[in-house]
């Protein structure tokens, strides 16, 4: 079912996730465009984007799939708790999450990964799926990567 759950096919992936950002250095057409392409190339998902940090709340920033929540304050959610822990959370079940926000309620698993920049939260990226337990290792790593490489370009 999960055609792209090799290793292979997520470097290769990655590396036209890099190829997308690497001559622009515009950091919203970059979240931008990571969205619609982690969105459009992994299957099963129903929702992929940023969250900002400004002030105490993570604010919506570009995204791929349906509206969501504009505002998220830190430690709340898996993504504001994601920010305040500065940790990856990969969540196989979204309703067994104390306070997990849904936004659409198709979603039942999530892996968010902190965006951590000169060793402070700027950030997450959120990416949901209708399936359970949709992230195995090789996922999450790929997102990780994804976002490794946009803060790579963030300064
Ligand atoms: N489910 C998230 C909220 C963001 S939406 O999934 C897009 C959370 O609990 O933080």
């Amino acid at each position: 079912m999960h055609e792209l759950n090799k290793t292979n096919d997520y470097s290769l992936l990655l590396k036209q996730a890099v190829a997308l950002i690497d001559s622009e250095p515009d950091r919203l057409a970059n979240m931008a465009n990571l969205s619609s392409f982690v969105y459009h190339m992994i299957p099963d998902l129903n929702w992929v984007g940023f969250y900002l940090l400004k002030g105490e709340d993570l604010v919506l920033g570009p995204f791929n799939g349906l509206p969501a929540c504009t505002r998220i304050p830190l430690g709340k959610g898996v993504c504001g708790t994601s920010a305040s822990r500065k940790q990856v959370l990969n969540i196989e079940n979204v309703h067994l999450f104390e306070g997990h926000i849904a936004c659409d309620s198709a979603s039942n698993s999530e892996c968010v990964v902190p965006m951590i920049y000169q060793n402070k939260v700027i950030g997450v990226m959120d990416v949901d799926s209708p399936l359970l337990d949709r992230f195995d290792l090789e996922l999450e790593e790929f997102i990780i990567g994804v976002v490794n490489e946009l803060l790579k370009r963030w300064d």
